[in-house]
């Protein structure tokens, strides 16, 4: 079965075609980094203009590198949010197109449980659930119970910041491109973790919560009218990030703790990083870390079509056409 993915939640246009939810055929990521950079984030009119022009042109790449016709396609899967809302309604209508023009059916997918589902596609041993999924981004930063593959019921979440965002917002301060991540973990590669004694957020009334923006702030005060050398950004960066990622591990370990679970499931473009991965290894080797590959942990279709098809099977059917997008993850 040949399932046609559409992501366009945020700020990137992608489309991939995935043959019985595993096996990749085409994953075409169209990034808008160029257009939102100078902003230091993603301008949501910009963002949905970009969409509309790349959409078609990226199916077609898909459509081109998978040497499939669109007539051979079986189903469409659409990421229905949470994400932006009129960035989310081209890839709805598309979807909702599609489906109509060629007769088949086409469902709705869950951006974040499809991050999770990247990591479950990206691995060949059997996962134990109910596990723990952990989806670390520029756009959330949640701890959820996974009772199986494609449902959720979030443990934990940020009450500020995403995780990402504090990445991109930490790289601004520090004089770095948009988006920020990557340069902070290659910066930090080089610093010592030690030199400043920033602290993770607390959130009193829910102690599993995330809370990244004192940190940030902790960050920016460290740096005001201070000329900073190359060694002084490299130890901000080092430290702000081993304070950020230690709040994960110990929330993860927590929770997993708590409930008995063996198995992480990770995703999100934050996952990315090696020194969070080299931390989950060493703070806790008693559980499995499911990481995604190279090219499922940021955002792409392939993860959407691919839990797509997961929940085609279990329903059955697909949606119908009065499927509406969400903005938020608790599908409000
Ligand atoms: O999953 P993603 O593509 O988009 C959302 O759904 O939000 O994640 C993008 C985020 C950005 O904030 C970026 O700075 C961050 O992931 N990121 C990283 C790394 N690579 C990407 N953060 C830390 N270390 C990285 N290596
Ligand atoms: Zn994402």
């Amino acid at each position: 079965m040949l399932t046609l993915g559409i992501e366009t939640t945020c700020d990137e246009t992608a489309c991939a075609i995935v043959r019985n939810g595993r096996e990749i055929l085409a994953n075409v990521v169209s990034s808008q980094i160029d257009l939102h950079a100078e902003y230091g984030g993603v301008v949501p009119e910009l963002a949905c203009r970009r969409h509309l022009e790349l959409l078609i042109p990226v199916i077609q790449q898909a459509l081109n590198q998978a040497e499939v016709r669109l007539e051979e396609i079986n189903l469409i899967s659409v990421a229905q949010g949470p994400g932006l809302i009129g960035a989310l309604l081209i890839g709805l209508n598309a979807a909702k197109a599609l489906s109509l023009a060629l007769d088949i059916p086409y469902i709705g997918v869950d951006h974040v449980e499809a991050h999770l589902y990247a990591a479950w596609m990206s691995h060949s041993e059997p996962i134990s659930f109910p596990c723990l999924g952990v989806v670390l981004s520029g756009g959330h930063t949640s701890l959820m119970t996974i009772p199986k593959l494609g449902q959720s019921q979030i443990v934990s979440q940020t009450v500020d910041d995403a995780i990402g965002e504090a990445f991109d917002k930490v790289a601004k301060i520090l004089g770095l491109p948009y988006p920020g991540g990557p340069h902070i973990e290659q910066l930090a590669s080089q610093g010592d973790s030690a030199k400043f004694k920033f602290s993770s957020g607390r959130v009193k009334e829910s102690p599993l919560d995330f809370s990244f923006s004192g940190l940030k702030t902790a960050v920016l005060y460290a740096c005001k009218d201070l000329q900073l050398s190359y060694k002084e950004k490299t130890d901000i960066a080092a430290s702000f990030q081993k304070v950020a990622f230690q709040d994960v591990v110990n929330k993860c370990m927590k929770v997993s703790e708590m409930n008995g679970y063996t198995h992480l499931l990770f995703g999100g473009g934050v996952t990315n990083n090696q020194k969070l991965r080299e931390m989950f290894k060493h703070s806790a080797p008693q559980l499995t870390c499911v990481w995604p590959a190279l090219g499922l942990s940021l955002d792409n279709a392939a993860m959407i079509a691919g839990l797509g098809y997961q929940k085609y099977i279990e329903k059955g059917q697909g949606d119908n056409l009065h499927l509406e997008p969400y903005t938020r993850i608790n599908k409000c």
